[in-house]
């Protein structure tokens, strides 16, 4: 098939749709404190999404093969959990870090954003995983122009975070997205410069690296969905939705209150 080349049209509709995933998670960041559950935060992000936003949530009964529908409107991935954390009875408390990541559609299209939270006062540590995993997002956008291989990012995000004495997930990457939730490529955060298909204006892909503190192996829970790190340590997760510009990138999930790129990235 290949990657698909969105049209100017299709590119205007992932503009709104991944403007609207990224407001979402604006909208919800003020109620997310301890003393809330997951349950609760995932129940307001759907009725702003439907009643608000007029649009729907793509997690929502999302079956890929091989997987159970999925249970809940977004995914929240709390401390050791890695992601598609569903939510439930969970009570935030005071040092979690959570990952919250949603992707509604509107007028057909997706946009998919994630960002870490902070409850209360973490861990040095803790800060210091969702600090450096936000750089390795921004280090593998900032390689993002035509003409670039999709390996380019995965050296990047790699080599930063094994710097700074982290691992990279291997089992879950970016991918490809538009009126289909995943198609291809497959963007890994991890890999060789100058390998991979190279990157042509009018390609869509999401990157979303996912850091852990301690070794790279994950395992599924029994509810078929939440991934958790082997060794237990923390792991975190940023994620946006980028276009390939004739120049370089635009980054899609973008709102008002949306965390600034750091100010060291071209
Ligand atoms: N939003 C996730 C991603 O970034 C996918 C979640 S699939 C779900 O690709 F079913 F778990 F919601
Ligand atoms: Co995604
Ligand atoms: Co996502």
């Amino acid at each position: 098939m290949g990657i698909s080349i969105k049209t100017p049209e299709e590119i205007e509709k992932m503009r709104v749709a991944g403007r609207l995933a990224s407001e979402l998670l604006d909208y919800i960041e003020p109620f997310i404190k301890a003393g809330i559950t997951t349950g609760e935060i995932d129940r307001m992000c759907n009725e702003y999404t439907v009643n608000v936003q007029h649009a729907i949530s793509a997690p929502l009964n999302y079956a890929p093969s091989g997987y159970n529908p999925y249970p809940k409107a977004i995914c929240t991935s709390v401390n050791h959990q890695v992601c598609h954390g569903i939510p439930g009875d969970r009570v935030l408390k005071n040092g979690d870090i959570i990952n919250i990541d949603v992707t509604p559609i509107k007028d057909g299209y997706h946009g998919d954003t994630s960002r870490m939270y902070m409850i209360g006062e973490p861990s040095i540590q803790a800060k210091r995983l969702c600090e450096i995993t936000f750089d390795c997002l921004w280090l593998g956008i900032s390689v993002v122009r035509p003409g670039a291989r999709f390996g380019d990012i995965g050296e990047i995000i790699q080599k930063y975070a094994e710097k700074n004495g982290y691992s990279v997930v291997r089992e879950f990457c970016g991918h490809g997205i538009g009126a289909k939730f995943h198609e291809e490529p497959q963007v890994t955060h991890y890999g060789k410069a100058g390998t991979g298909p190279k990157m042509e204006p009018g390609m869509i892909f999401t990157i979303e690296p996912m850091i852990n503190a301690g070794k790279a192996p994950i395992r599924e829970l029994a509810d078929g969905w939440t991934i958790v790190t082997k060794d237990h340590s923390l792991s975190a997760q940023w994620e946006h939705t980028v276009l390939v510009t004739e120049t370089g990138y635009e980054v899609l999930t973008h709102s008002a209150g949306c965390r600034p790129k750091p100010d060291w990235i071209s």
